[in-house]
């Protein structure tokens, strides 16, 4: 399998002041389930930004497929549009995500930027709906949606675009057992079509069967280990250590 991501001693830290990330390496094969693990405030929600474009490391190299990634190339519209045409991110909070007067409109608002119009369109955006069980929602206002109905769309929003990789941070959070198990069902699907999922999560322990492979951070922000899924939950006293239980 070949790297589709490659991140190579990346660093970052917020206004020159806040560490975040300390010479992190990673290697993501296509079709790969990552899970990021680690305490409040590691990093991991910073790492998927790195790896989502939104922002860029102070230093180290990020290639995705291939191709460098860095601020110089995300500038040029053509690199930027092609690049987060392949990854779909999907926010901790999706409140800082959707923005559409319309779920219906939030949903086609990524087709369009991409140029796809009409009855493609039209198609896509029924096809996400239906996937994420949001249809009766369509002339809602995402704002005064439940978490969990926010949640919907904002996955839903990913998938109409068909991206190859899910940068998902933290998609569990706050919502109910049956919404969980829905999600958790539908990204076990999604990595069986080919897509390659990253993972922000606290909730590992109910992930099993989800991701392949465990990244684990340091609270001093630098990745210790990077192992198979099932070694790394089931190695009690190093996830004690680390504070992830
Ligand atoms: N916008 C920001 N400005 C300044 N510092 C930030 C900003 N965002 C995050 N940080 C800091 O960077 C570090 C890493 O934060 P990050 O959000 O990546 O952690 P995390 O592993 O996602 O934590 P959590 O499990 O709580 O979501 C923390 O010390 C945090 O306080
Ligand atoms: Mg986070």
């Amino acid at each position: 399998m070949s790297h589709v991501i490659e991140l190579r001693n990346i660093s970052y830290s917020y206004s020159n002041q806040v560490k975040a990330l300390d010479r992190i390496s990673l290697h993501v094969s296509q079709g790969d389930s990552v899970a990021l693990l680690g305490a409040n405030g590691c990093g991991k929600s910073t790492l998927l930004k790195v790896i989502n474009g939104l922002i860029t490391a102070d230093s180290g190299a990020f290639d995705f497929d291939g191709t460098a990634v860095n601020g110089r190339k995300l500038k040029d519209p053509q690199f930027s549009r092609r690049f987060h045409k392949r990854i779909g991110f999907i926010f901790q909070n999706s409140d800082a995500q959707l923005f559409c007067p319309t779920v219906y409109e939030e949903i086609a608002f990524g087709p369009q930027q991409l140029g796809i119009s009409g009855d493609e369109a039209r198609k896509r955006t029924e096809d996400a709906m239906r996937l994420l069980q949001i249809s009766t929602l369509a002339d809602r206002a995402p704002y005064h949606l439940s978490g969990g109905e926010k949640k919907r769309v904002a996955i839903a929003a990913a998938v109409v675009l068909n991206p190859d990789v899910y940068v998902l941070d933290e998609p569990m959070n706050n919502l109910d057992p049956k919404t969980r198990r829905f999600l958790r069902q539908l990204l076990i699907r999604l990595n069986q079509a080919g897509k390659t999922l990253i993972c922000a999560t606290h909730d590992f322990e109910n992930a099993g069967d989800i991701f392949r492979k465990a990244a684990v951070f340091s609270a001093d922000h630098r990745l210790i280990r990077v192992d198979d899924y099932e070694k790394v939950i089931r190695d009690r006293a190093f996830l004690e250590a680390q504070n992830i239980i």
